[in-house]
């Protein structure tokens, strides 16, 4: 997947462009948060796709990405807001931000990748991820993290045991608890379902996707949310 967001953007923008057809996820996003006028930081912004969500409310979006290409895409999708957004390159645990920015600090389906990486250090990823949000955080402000429950599948559920495991310290560790929402694809046709869906998630996907042999795939996604000033934490 780094090999797509180096030198894939618009391709996978072109997939997540039929996710979540049903905008559930912008209709919870918008629902349980409040936006208006707050300076949000994103890490692992992508292509804009969780930006596109909540910008037009907001004061100023602090987003980065470790890929430059990525981000390339995300200014392009961005433009119309150009007036308040920084992008920047940075690793999710060297934001290079002063402490308590962000009234909403939110992440999109880029944290599990480091704990992917890392399959043998989870509560220690757990807790380099957590703890730069909860610096960038204001005391008063709020974590969201979203992260997969699964695509093409017919039950929420983390696809891999080390993403299973990273929830888990997420929950017991850190005091986020999460929903579950559904985020399905809507494809043109089946053999666009095959296509877009192997070229990200690779040939198991592409071959289940066929069998498949529908236009839409079901996809269930977890949003984590904690306050910054979680009940029995004391932060900085
Ligand atoms: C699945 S994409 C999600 C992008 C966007 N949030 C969205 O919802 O479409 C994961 C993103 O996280 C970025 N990423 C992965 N690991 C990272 C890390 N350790 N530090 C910074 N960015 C990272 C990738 O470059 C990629 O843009």
């Amino acid at each position: 997947m780094y090999e797509i967001y180096d030198h894939y953007a618009s391709e996978y923008d072109a997939l997540i462009s039929h996710e979540d057809h049903e905008n559930n996820l912008y209709n919870t996003l918008r629902d349980r948060f409040h936006w208006h006028g707050a300076t949000i930081v994103e890490a692992g912004i992508g292509t804009g796709r969780v930006t596109r969500t909540y910008i037009d409310l907001v004061s100023q979006v602090l987003g980065f990405d470790r890929s430059e290409h990525m981000l390339e895409e995300a200014a392009r999708n961005l433009a119309p807001w150009v007036g308040k957004l920084r992008l920047g390159p940075a690793e999710h645990t060297a934001l290079p931000l002063p402490d308590g920015v962000a009234d909403i600090f939110i992440e999109g389906w880029a944290f599990g990748h480091v704990a992917v990486d890392r399959p043998d250090e989870t509560q220690a990823v757990a807790r380099e991820l957590i703890s730069e949000a909860e610096r960038v955080t204001k005391q008063s402000g709020t974590i969201v993290l979203i992260e997969t429950l699964g695509t093409n599948t017919d039950e929420p559920a983390a696809p891999l045991p080390v993403l299973s495991h990273f929830y888990r310290a997420l929950e017991e560790e850190h005091g986020f608890i999460h929903d579950v929402i559904r985020t399905d694809y809507l494809f043109d046709s089946p053999d666009q379902a095959e296509e877009l869906c192997g070229f990200f998630f690779g040939k198991e996907m592409r071959d289940a996707v066929r069998a498949r042999d529908d236009v839409n795939v079901p996809e269930f996604t977890g949003i984590w949310v904690r306050a910054q000033r979680a009940p029995g934490r004391t932060h900085r």
